[in-house]
């Protein structure tokens, strides 16, 4: 038998079956559109273009396995985060989703901050309530197109919107919930006393499992689209990065993770709801019942990457722009990349930061360009590091994953930043492997998520970091930790200047 795990990503949905043994037997990923940037600092991806990418690569993945629906016992889905997707009473889908990076709800922000208080916020939902959560987005619609907003029935996140489509429930996880502003994330429930002071109808609100739990069955029509068998359990699963965490085997105190895909997180698994004075890590709900997590959030990580390929070096394969960085300097001869290309969360919390380079000179080069961009996401990682060892998580090594860990030159670079050892695991499948997993302990494979993990998760590969590297980068994360504040007025003239 297999169990299938599916990731709506932000560039591509994947799906991955994995066997008995939690091994990873075939993966397929069907890219999505790019996203809509109608203006700068919004971005909107179309729901149903994710439903065709998710059939298609389940199709995909059975193909290439040669499997039947027969043979796989379980679902789990993991996906992109905080995502706005609204269904009208025909469960048809209202306007494009607003995704996670999507930046124009700063009006909406300071209404709720107003209007129910920021101690009001932080007790019904454990978070400072940010841009890029569900709950302003949503209002954004109900003040700027209330026509739209009279038709919403339904508001899902971009993989429940998948679930919807596989087994007809509107049901979401408690992980990403926790990412809406509209979860009590301590209670593990939905805010009633929030959403009443916002005038939210509680009626749109899906209903919440656990991640491991069964949250419906695969539908006779979703198995037409898929391949799959009708009656196949689906769980609950995941926020993309939480099902990352059990992917990494971030389930239990002790090990954190550092997973660099379009966006940047790093991750810590917390027994109790832990806080960050100033909030600048998200406190959530983990994929582990009982269980809470907190992570710290670079917008613009891989993202960065991606932009400076598709704008100035169009179809470079990404190994060869590593290889160019590579044969610049520590710090790029003194060269900084901001990496606030859709406003930054962890540590600045500001939906008016810009991304750039700062320290040009007519002797810098592309390469120098390049590893600045790298250097700069590193940095802005670190700075998230710093925060979830200053509320005394203690941090002997760091796990990594995504994209950006798939680059050697990229490890030893996060070895030397954070001046920490930085690990790299068998699996490196992420959220989807993730998800997989939460289908194994929900077809009772095994009793618990942590019981999951420490049978399939295994390290292979221990960058350690250099002292003279670590030395040079710890100078250079000063020098950038000093960027953000000198900047901030001038993102306000940007702003103000439209
Ligand atoms: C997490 C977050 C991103 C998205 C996209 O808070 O916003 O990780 O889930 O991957």
């Amino acid at each position: 038998m297999f169990w299938l795990g599916i990731d709506i990503g932000t560039g591509g949905s994947r799906a991955l079956l994995i066997d008995e043994q939690g091994r990873v037997r075939h993966s397929y990923t069907a890219p999505h559109d790019d996203m809509k940037m109608e203006r700068p600092m919004w971005a909107e991806q179309d729901p149903d273009n994710w439903w065709s990418a998710a059939a298609a690569a389940i199709r995909g993945v059975l193909g290439d396995a040669k499997a039947t629906g027969e043979e796989i016992a379980g679902v789990g889905l993991s996906g992109q985060m905080h995502g706005l997707t609204l269904l009208d009473e025909a469960d048809r889908v209202i306007r494009p989703a607003l995704i996670w990076c999507d930046q124009r709800s700063q009006a909406q922000v300071d209404w709720i901050n107003s209007t129910a208080g920021r101690q009001m916020v932080l007790d019904c939902t454990a978070n400072p309530v940010l841009t890029g959560f569900t709950l302003p987005k949503l209002l954004w619609v109900r003040d700027n197109e209330p026509q739209n907003y009279a038709r919403v029935r339904h508001v899902l996140l971009p993989k429940d919107y998948i679930r919807f489509k596989l087994t007809g429930e509107y049901a979401s996880d408690v992980s990403d919930a926790s990412g809406t502003a509209m979860f009590d994330v301590v209670r593990r429930k939905w805010s009633q006393a929030l959403a009443a002071k916002l005038d939210i109808d509680r009626t749109i609100l899906p209903y919440v499992y656990e991640s491991p739990d069964v949250s419906g069955r695969v539908s006779e029509c979703a198995a037409t689209a898929t391949g799959l068998k009708a009656g196949t359990p689906v769980v609950g699963g995941a926020g993309d990065q939480a099902a990352s965490a059990v992917g990494n085997g971030i389930v239990e105190p002790g090990v954190v993770s550092c997973t660099i895909g379009t966006s940047g997180v790093v991750f810590a698994h917390t027994d109790k709801p832990a806080y960050d004075a100033d909030g600048r890590v998200h406190t959530f709900c983990h994929a582990v019942p009982g269980a809470w997590h907190v992570m710290g959030v670079t917008q613009g990580a891989g993202l960065s990457l991606q932009w400076f390929r598709n704008q100035l070096a169009p179809g470079a394969e990404y190994d060869a722009l590593t290889a160019e960085a590579a044969t610049s300097a520590v710090c790029s001869q003194g060269l900084y990349w901001l990496p606030y290309l859709m406003g930054e969360r962890t540590p600045h919390l500001d939906a008016y930061a810009r991304g750039g380079w700062v320290g040009l000179t007519a002797k810098h080069t592309r390469a120098d360009l390049i590893r600045a961009l790298i250097e700069g996401v590193s940095f802005s990682q670190k700075d998230c590091l710093d925060i979830i060892e200053q509320m005394g998580v203690a941090v002997e090594s760091v796990r990594v994953s995504g994209g950006g860990a798939r680059s050697a030159f990229w490890r030893q670079m996060l070895a030397d930043v954070f001046a920490k050892p930085v690990v790299t695991l068998e699996t490196q499948e992420g959220s989807a492997y993730g998800a997989a997993l939460l289908a194994m302990v929900g077809t009772r494979v095994y009793a618990t998520v942590p019981e999951a993990c420490r049978a399939v998760v295994r390290e292979t590969e221990r960058v350690e970091s250099r002292s003279w590297e670590a030395q040079q980068y710890a100078r250079g994360h000063q020098v950038y930790k000093a960027l953000y504040p000198a900047l901030k007025p001038i993102y306000g003239l940007i702003h103000n200047a439209g």
